[in-house]
């Protein structure tokens, strides 16, 4: 057989080789016998330089065709064989399944929410008011006079000439009754900011507000409401005590206290031996607030509450330090 017809021959075998292989580590066999340094095409192709020069030309082109031919099939041989590989990878239904992560409500956005959901319960209404409070709101139409000292707790973060970030979640309270009449029966969640930073204190935290106007407020319906969230928030046998206090939006004042959610009341290091804990701020309207948004203080009585909901998750959770609460650390947060 001349080297032509060998050329054709092998060439040939090597491209039905490369056509029928369905395997990978096959293919790379058949490439290095066709093609490989000491391959029978790269064999035969070398070959030429040895014939006469007459019947070079003819045996070198046949030899460069067959090569590029059987390059050319080893190459489709190779795509093919990668496809079914990745295919393969895809249809693999025995890997496991990729997970979504599922985000989750942060704890403080869930403590707010479940506030807010009990006292929907008895009857109250959600609203909100701005963070950033007019000195008007945040101070004088909730009766506290230029210059006095009861703004000094309070007097902290203003971002322009009387504006501020707002220190309470009060200033709700007088944007509500300027705009309906009673009865009214609203609680209003919301950020809060003063200049304070200790373990259970952050310059930005949480309230949420609550006010009653109606006829016939008394203190009693202001115990019996705060009373009913006490059980409902805590625990069923949450007691609660209210203690003489000072605001100058209410009148009387009283702070609320719960019974120690660790000893129940005996005493122990959170309670710092006193079996109580300190819970809100509340009392009864003070009438002077009502000459402010137009209400008639001998038509209607009320009471109004402010309840740390930062502090309250700490409490019923027993964190330790309110900063866990703003470090976005999943570790921590995904304990709620
Ligand atoms: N606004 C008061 C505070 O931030 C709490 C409070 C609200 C007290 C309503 C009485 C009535 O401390």
């Amino acid at each position: 057989m001349g080297l032509l017809e060998n050329i054709a021959v092998v060439g040939q075998a090597a491209l039905d080789a490369f056509d029928q292989v369905n395997e990978a580590q096959e293919l790379e066999k058949i490439r290095v016998e066709y093609l490989g340094a000491k391959g029978r095409l790269t064999e035969l192709s070398r070959a030429v330089g040895s014939l006469p020069p007459a019947e070079r030309p003819q045996a070198g082109q046949a030899a460069n065709q067959a090569l590029k031919a059987a390059k050319q099939a080893y190459q489709t041989a190779q795509t093919k064989l990668g496809a079914t590989k990745t295919q393969g990878v895809a249809l693999d239904v025995t890997l496991p399944g990729r997970r979504h992560q599922l985000g989750r409500e942060h704890l403080i956005s869930r403590t707010m929410t479940e506030i807010c959901g009990i006292f929907e319960r008895l009857g109250f209404t959600v609203v909100e008011g701005p963070e950033v409070e007019t000195d008007y709101y945040n101070f004088e139409a909730l009766n506290f006079p230029a210059d006095h000292p009861s703004r000094d707790m309070q007097e902290s973060l203003f971002v322009g000439d009387k504006l501020l970030l707002r220190t309470h979640t009060s200033p709700v309270q007088i944007r509500t009754m300027e705009k309906q009449k009673p009865p009214v029966w609203i609680v209003a969640p919301g950020k809060t900011y003063r200049r304070d930073d200790d373990i259970t204190h952050s310059p930005m935290f949480h309230q949420v507000e609550g006010l009653v106007v109606d006829k016939g407020i008394s203190m009693a319906d202001l115990k019996g409401v705060l009373s009913a969230f006490a059980t409902a928030f805590f625990s069923p046998d949450t007691a609660i005590r209210l203690r003489p206090s000072f605001f100058p939006f209410t009148e009387p004042s009283a702070e609320v206290d719960i019974a120690c959610v660790l000893c129940g009341g005996k005493g122990c290091r959170l309670c710092k031996g006193s079996g109580w804990l300190e819970l809100l701020g509340s009392g009864m309207v003070d009438p002077a607030l009502y000459n402010f948004v137009g209400y008639d203080p001998r038509e209607v009585s009320g009471f109004a509450f402010g309840l740390g909901v930062d502090r309250a998750a700490m409490l019923k959770y027993g964190l330790a330090n309110i900063r866990h609460l703003y470090e976005s650390d999943l570790r921590f947060l995904e304990q709620f």
